[in-house]
């Protein structure tokens, strides 16, 4: 457990930032009762990525994909964001256009919340794109048809989320280089740091000399090249650093 010396450490190192970037995984989330990946109970403990977490997998068997899918939304509907969500809203207030947030999460709790300097690299499970025309647009509805189509070409649509295999949007690839690129401290929070491009962010910014903090629940592939690691819940030590 993180130690108050190392909160206090972590709130002297975010007074005296200057631009903060914050990195975000299912971690925070977890918190909320949204299941995490990789952890005990994880999503891929229980099912394939390459079943429906992959251009290919949407291809072959577009019905499972969504069937997924609505049973993920069901779920996340259910749950509110936690005080490590409210906590980083309160941020973005202080710290105004000196803060960015970039989540791995498509459950849209940051938003929820009230984020608005937010980047969602892998999408959000709440919108949906057209697989012809490409078009992206909110959606809500719980159960969505199974196999749903476009309202303007009426083409297959697809859960906006970045699958295995597939880039980042190039806006979210620059909008992150330029926010690891410019801030001097680096907050990792609830993230495996296993994916990229996200898991290379705490490297990149450390090798501009930012410092880089985390704060996660168990030890990280990341812990040893950190400057500072707190183990504990998100829920609780996220407000307390801020
Ligand atoms: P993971 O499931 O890989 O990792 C979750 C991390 O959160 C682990 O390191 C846990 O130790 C930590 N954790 C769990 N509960 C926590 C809590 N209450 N407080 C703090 N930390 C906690 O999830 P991600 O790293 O987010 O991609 O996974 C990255 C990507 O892999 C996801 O965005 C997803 C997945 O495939 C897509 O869906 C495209």
């Amino acid at each position: 457990m993180a130690t108050n010396d190392q909160i206090l450490l972590a709130r002297a190192h975010l007074a005296s930032a200057r631009n903060v970037t914050i990195l975000t995984g299912a971690g925070i989330s977890a918190d909320s009762g949204v299941p995490t990946f990789r952890g005990a109970d994880g999503l891929w403990r229980n099912f394939r990525a390459e079943d429906i977490a992959t251009p290919e997998a949407f291809e072959r068997n577009p019905r499972l994909v969504w069937e997924w899918y609505n049973w993920r939304r069901e779920l996340i509907a259910t749950k509110q964001p936690n005080p490590a969500h409210d906590a980083l809203v309160k941020l973005e207030q202080q710290w105004a256009d000196r803060m960015w947030l970039i989540t791995q999460n498509v459950d849209g709790l940051h938003c929820a919340a009230g984020s608005q300097r937010l980047s969602e690299i892998h999408g959000n499970i709440w919108k949906v794109r057209c697989t012809s025309c490409g078009v992206i647009s909110e959606n809500r509805e719980i159960p969505l048809p199974i196999l749903p189509t476009c309202p303007l070409c009426h083409a297959l649509l697809r859960p906006h989320i970045v699958w295995f295999g597939e880039s980042l949007r190039e806006e979210d690839l620059r909008r992150c280089n330029q926010v690891i690129r410019s801030c001097d401290l680096l907050l990792v929070i609830g993230t495996s740091g296993v994916v990229y491009p996200a898991a290379g962010f705490a490297s990149a910014a450390k090798d501009i000399g930012a410092l880089v903090i985390e704060i996660n629940l168990d030890s990280t592939p990341k812990s040893n090249l950190v400057d500072l690691s707190l183990q504990g819940r998100a829920k609780d030590l996220v407000p307390l650093l801020l």
